[in-house]
């Protein structure tokens, strides 16, 4: 037997994604210890998994370098890879928004906006250039992105807001939202063929966790 191999993404989804893993009965003890080693392995299940950043887990997986991937819907809108997106997990949710200043609020269809600063580009541009048909610049930032109307540096942001703390502290406000963004669980496409049998099982498994933690909240 082959082994399978799970990319999970670095940060805020790695603990929810080992939880969801170790329910499905895949032992990632070693993926909890500090160590410096980049690949580590379930022998009994012949499962070995790695960390990635994000926004490289999609690539591995769409070149079957990673059989799995645990990653946000962000992170697969913004690279647009070629592969399975199999289940929803649910968690780390959060929503992809344009904000801006107060000023803007309800205004969103008569201004001009030239400058857009973000973390996705690609994301900002389908949004701006595609849905909206305006042409504006987009500024790739890599970080807090809120800090761009602030200083002048854009009219407006595509990000991330979760709780919106971040965006009411610096007297910014939602201006639209472009998606509700998620936890999702990928799958390489050969992979999805050739090992269907042992990734539906992880499928099934994760998927009724979920159902039973929804129906448990309810
Ligand atoms: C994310 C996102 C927002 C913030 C939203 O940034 O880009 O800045 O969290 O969260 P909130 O609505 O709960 O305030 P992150 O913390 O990943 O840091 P970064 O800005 O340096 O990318």
């Amino acid at each position: 037997m082959r082994y399978l191999t799970i990319a999970l993404s670095k940060g805020r989804l790695t603990e929810l994604s080992i939880d969801l893993l170790e329910g499905a009965g895949i032992d990632c003890s070693g993926l909890k210890e500090k160590t410096r080693k980049l690949i580590l392995t379930d022998e009994k299940n012949k499962i070995r998994f790695f960390l990635a950043k994000p926004a490289d887990v999609p690539t591995y997986v769409e070149y079957g370098a990673a059989d799995i991937g645990i990653v946000g819907k962000d992170t697969l809108l913004e690279e647009g890879r070629d592969l399975y997106e199999v289940l929803n997990l649910g968690f780390a949710a959060c929503r992809m928004c344009v904000a801006g200043p107060m000023e803007l609020e309800g205004n969103m269809d008569n201004l001009t906006i030239t400058r857009v600063a973000t973390k996705y580009p690609e994301i900002a541009k389908e949004y701006f250039r595609h849905k909206r048909r305006e042409s504006v610049e987009i500024i790739k930032l890599n970080g807090s992105v809120e800090l761009a109307p602030l200083v002048g540096l854009s009219e407006v942001i595509v990000d991330l807001v979760e709780t919106g703390k971040t965006l009411k502290e610096n007297d910014l406000v939602i201006l639209d939202t472009i998606a509700e963004i998620t936890a999702r669980m990928i799958v390489n496409r050969v992979s999805m063929k050739m090992e269907s049998e042992r990734i539906n099982r992880i499928i099934v498994s994760i998927r009724d966790q979920i159902d039973m933690k929804k129906t448990q909240s309810e």
